[in-house]
């Protein structure tokens, strides 16, 4: 069976290429979609963006009971170090959830060291550039449980 897989990318994550390169690369969210599908061309991909926090949660629960969903790939952004509502959504869903970030936040300012979502996700992968959604998509489709 196709693995589905709805990739979820928070606040500012819409400017990519063009917010702090030095940090974000040069990238565009447009190419990370693009590099997924040609990476892994078997997966059936959604792609979602929002800027604010209560869309991401309806997203998380519009699909969060979805038997056929393999899972769902979640960069949210600064709400990572905010958001007890998202994590609340997390816990609150039964498909997993894999938490990435473009840099690694233990590298930079203190407050990015802790995440909220973290305790509730498969799983966090941090600091390899556009390639963390890539490896966030493999441990979906390849861990178990
Ligand atoms: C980020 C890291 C967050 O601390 C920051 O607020 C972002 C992007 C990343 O992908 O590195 O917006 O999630």
């Amino acid at each position: 069976m196709k693995h589905k897989i709805l990739v979820i990318n928070g606040p500012n994550l819409n400017l990519l290429g063009r917010r702090q390169p030095e940090i974000y690369g040069r990238t565009t969210l447009e190419d990370i979609y693009r590099g997924l599908c040609e990476s892994f061309p078997d997966v059936d991909f959604e792609f979602f963006q929002s800027n604010s926090e209560g869309e991401i949660i309806d997203r998380l629960h519009a699909v969060g009971f979805d038997a056929d969903l393999t899972g769902i790939v979640l960069n949210a952004g600064a709400y990572t170090h905010t958001s007890l509502a998202i994590a609340d959504a997390i816990a609150g869903i039964d498909r997993p959830v894999v938490e990435v970030h473009l840099s690694n936040i233990f590298a930079r300012e203190e407050i990015r060291h802790r995440s909220l979502i973290a305790p509730v996700c498969r799983g966090s992968i941090s600091g390899f550039g556009t390639y963390s959604y890539n490896l966030a998509v493999q441990a979906l489709i390849t861990s178990k449980n």
